[in-house]
């Protein structure tokens, strides 16, 4: 293979463009070649996707397997210790987001039901209620205050444990692991620690749902006698993990993001009807779940390369929301764009079960974050700004915010 990338510093490559821009290389590579051999540090060979067209067609095509990536909680290959993915892992039960069909859909059809657009409007009312009581409580404190903790992580972590019935008290014992889990460069035998407390902690959850079910998702789930209790862990685990960490960093770096561009900040603010196509906007161009792995089960074209039988394909949906091929002045955040058709959930058999969900959130976050706090800014300089690059869900660590005034 001629002319293969290294991959620098391990993927997601940091963005060092902006804290919200794609990393320089990527950019580079896009252009010059979309779908780019690549070098992974341990010298394997592989490809890495970066155009719309290319990485949507990755996505749409089932002959690129989904079974070496257990997506938001994926183990990555520079993990130390662990080695290196070079053929189809064995399936974790119940982690369908690294399944292919038929196993994947057996499991997923069991939960479209309680995510459908449908059910989401029903729980829109109650969705904007726990977002408000979140904001009284950060009306009640002394800023500066980091919104990451008072706010972008609560609000998901409050709704996704009542959908699925993980009691909210409980959430040391998630969030501590889960963070370690997913921090790259953990060591394996902590992260396995981390991953078997988890998992030891939702398996006796599931356990006791299928003996006095409740009124929620994983109730219903447990109710299905052909689901193992194993795969029920793992669709707990999967659910739990996708459901708070990705829109809470959407959130606090969405947030990081306005700030940053007061224009389109004000814009939304004189505005909030514009809240829906903003919320399209901000996933377009922060695209917080970047990096997706693949496997090619057969030779298969794409772009005008052949990728060859059992190579390990990077797609960036980063990379592919910014191409300007598909998204006029890409790095332009435009709450007035029509962003719609946006990767940043996916796309074909794996697109984002929790989307409905994630996109109310995200309206309810944004649009009373905006209309309670109208001086709302950050209390330090920008460049100051933790950003989170070490684990696979771009975002801020923290986020230090003050203001003056607040409303109802
Ligand atoms: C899948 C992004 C919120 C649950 C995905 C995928 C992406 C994504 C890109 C595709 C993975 C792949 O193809 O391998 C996001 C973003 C979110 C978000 C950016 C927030 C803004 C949520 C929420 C839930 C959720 C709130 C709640 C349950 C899932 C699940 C899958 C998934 C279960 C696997 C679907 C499958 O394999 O069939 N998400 N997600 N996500 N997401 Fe989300």
């Amino acid at each position: 293979m001629s002319q293969t990338v290294p991959v620098p510093h391990g993927l997601p490559m940091e963005r060092d463009a902006s804290p919200f821009d794609p990393p320089r290389q990527v950019t580079r590579l896009r252009e010059a070649r979309p779908v780019s051999p690549l070098v992974f540090p341990d010298g394997h060979e592989g490809w890495l996707v970066t155009g719309y067209d290319a990485v949507r067609q990755v996505m749409a095509d089932t002959r690129f397997s989904s079974r070496l990536d257990i997506g938001v909680v994926h183990v990555p290959y520079e993990t130390p210790g662990m080695p290196v993915q070079t053929e189809p892992s064995p399936q974790i039960p119940g982690m369908f987001i690294a399944m292919d069909p038929p196993d994947h859909g057996r499991l997923r059809k069991r939960l479209t039901g309680a995510f459908t657009v449908k059910r989401m409007k029903m729980l829109e009312e109650h969705i904007n209620e726990i977002t408000e009581r979140q904001l009284d409580h950060l009306a009640r404190l002394t800023p500066p205050v980091d919104l990451v903790a008072e706010f972008a992580l609560p609000v998901p972590s409050l709704v996704i444990c009542e959908l699925l019935g993980v009691p909210y008290a409980d959430r040391e014992t998630f969030q501590v692991n889960s963070a370690k889990f997913m921090v790259r460069d953990q060591r394996l035998d902590e992260k396995m620690a981390a991953y078997g407390a988890l998992t030891g902690y939702l398996a006796d959850l599931v356990t006791r749902k299928r003996a006095e079910p409740g009124d929620d998702i994983l109730s219903d789930l447990a109710s299905h006698d052909d689901l193992t209790v194993e795969e029920l862990t793992g669709a707990a685990f999967l659910l739990l993990l996708a459901g708070h960490e990705t829109t809470a960093n959407m959130l606090a770096l969405g947030a990081f993001a306005l700030l940053e561009n007061p224009e389109q900040l004000a814009a939304l603010r004189a505005d909030p009807d514009l809240v829906r196509d903003a919320v399209e906007e901000i996933l377009r161009y922060l695209s917080v779940a970047d990096v997706f792995l693949r496997y090619a089960t057969e030779d298969i074209e794409l772009g005008g390369e052949t990728i060859g039988k059992g190579s390990t394909v990077v797609v960036s949906l980063l990379a592919a929301n910014h191409d300007p091929q598909r998204f006029d002045d890409p790095d332009t955040l435009d709450v007035h764009r029509k962003a719609r058709g946006h990767l940043a959930f996916g796309h074909g058999v794996h697109q984002c079960l929790g989307q409905q969900l994630a996109r109310i959130e995200m309206r309810a976050g944004f649009d009373g974050l905006l209309r309670r706090f109208p001086t709302l800014k950050l209390a330090v300089p920008a460049g100051e700004v933790k950003l989170r690059t070490d684990m696979n869900i771009y975002g801020v660590h923290e986020l230090p915010v003050t203001w003056t005034d607040t409303a109802r």
